[in-house]
């Protein structure tokens, strides 16, 4: 390393603009170890404090995304995309629009995560599917995307190694909440999986990363220009998280309300925002000129039942049971059921989503620590969305569950979760925004 880390320290403490190579020699830096842990935290901390200009941000970018793999994709005919949210509650859209776009003919090739703090994770769902693998290695990755349409896995190959030192720190130096070094941590993980078109779905409200819509704009318009300097296609929406997306919360309970989407059953807010991304994904591949176009296509390919037949093609493709498309309760189920039920008379004028989903996670739908299992049944279905009228002694949530204790404690939480008014508010906005 030519230039030390405390000149890099130094620099940004006061205010001066790295340049490309003092960025590169940090991130070499952090995955070599030569910037021990004290001196990136300080770089982080300063950052924070003086912000980074877009061509900074871009070189992080950059430098985080060719610090370990990168996948090449070039192999699979056809335009690639990926879609990433930043995470939220009920948030199963994933599991509706990938297999809808990709019964139009687009290819998803798309690398999840696990549960994050309240947030669900598609990996963790996919595994409630009997059989079904998340660990798959890249050629055979690949080869699902070529044959399927669309795959969704684990990430396999060391992509971006340097965000997994930089989150791990920025977790516990109150350095997360910080626009650059989000719009770095996502993008260089987005930008190392090879994909051509990525449509970004950030949440804004109460269960979301972004609690506010300002903030959730300024991180949608910063990613998508900083993508687009990058030399790929992106595009983003702002999306409420205001209350849960869907009205089911836990791993199997979440794959079967996407199945019952996917099987015109059951309509509603997760149906919705999963079809305006899907459109915005089909008009980004250039297979539909309008998003209203992209929508229709993409209710054809639901009402025909092609959506739901892909579905099963893919669980298939990854060792997954494909009749639990045809038939829900092949899923894990939890042996017990109880009500949580309103104190009064009003209306719904509020339920928070974080608390909804922390409630997931005491049943056991997540983890309380990395090494912990989770519990596929278990979970909440709501009975209620903001808006909706509500008498005394109506159930508000059903809790799933297979331990008394953990049922209680979810129990108090939902209770604390949800406001009820005597006059009838409005019903939050779907779509809040979009960025292209
Ligand atoms: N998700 C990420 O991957 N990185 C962040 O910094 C925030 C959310
Ligand atoms: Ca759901």
């Amino acid at each position: 390393m030519n230039i030390l880390p405390g000149e890099i320290i130094r620099k940004k403490r006061f205010g001066g603009e790295l340049n490309e190579k003092e960025i590169r020699e940090f991130v070499q830096g952090v995955v070599t170890g030569e910037f021990a842990d004290y001196q990136t935290a300080a770089l982080l901390m300063a950052i924070c404090i003086n912000g980074m200009t877009d061509r900074e941000t871009l070189a992080l970018t950059l430098a985080m995304a060719k610090s370990g793999d990168t996948l090449n994709m070039d192999d699979v005919p056809g335009v690639k995309i990926d879609k990433h949210s930043t995470g939220g509650v009920g948030d199963t859209t994933s599991m509706v629009l990938v297999p809808l776009v990709a019964a139009c003919g687009v290819k998803v090739a798309k690398m999840s995560g696990r549960g994050l703090g309240f947030t669900g994770g598609t990996l963790d769902k996919l595994e409630s599917v009997p059989g079904l693998r998340v660990s798959i290695p890249i050629d055979e990755f690949k080869r699902i995307v070529r044959d399927v349409g669309c795959a969704v896995v684990g990430q396999s190959a060391e992509l971006a190694p340097a965000d997994k030192v930089l989150y791990a720190l920025r977790d516990v130096t109150e350095t997360v909440d910080c626009l650059p070094l989000i719009v770095s941590s996502i993008l260089s993980k987005k930008l190392a999986a090879g994909c051509d078109v990525v449509v970004l779905d950030v949440k804004t409200g109460s269960g979301a990363l972004m609690e506010t819509d300002e903030k959730a704009m300024q991180l949608a318009q910063s990613m998508v220009r900083i993508g687009n300097l990058s030399g790929k296609r992106f595009s983003a929406l702002i999306t409420d998280m205001n209350q849960p997306l869907g009205n089911y919360i836990g791993n199997a309970l979440e794959i079967e309300e996407a199945i019952d989407i996917l099987a015109g059953r059951t309509q509603g807010d997760l149906k919705t925002v999963s079809l305006e991304l899907g459109a915005h994904i089909l008009k980004g591949a250039g297979v539909a000129d309008t998003v209203g176009r992209g929508r229709a296509m993409l209710e054809k390919a639901l009402d025909s039942g092609a959506g739901l037949r892909k579905l099963g093609e893919m669980f298939a493709a990854q060792g997954g049971d494909p009749r639990v498309v045809e038939d829900t309760s092949l899923l894990p189920k939890a042996k017990h059921s109880v009500e949580v039920k309103a104190r009064r008379d009003g209306y719904i004028a509020g339920i928070r989503a974080n608390e909804v989903g922390l409630a997931a996670k005491v049943l056991g739908a997540g983890r309380e620590r990395k090494e912990d299992s989770i519990d596929p049944a278990v979970g909440i279905i709501l009975r209620k969305r903001i808006g909706d009228a509500v008498k005394k002694g109506e159930s508000l949530f059903t809790v799933k569950f297979n331990d008394n204790i953990k049922a209680a404690a979810a129990m108090t939480r939902l209770e604390a979760a949800v406001d009820i008014a005597d006059v009838p508010g409005e019903r939050p906005t779907l779509i809040h925004a979009v960025v292209e």
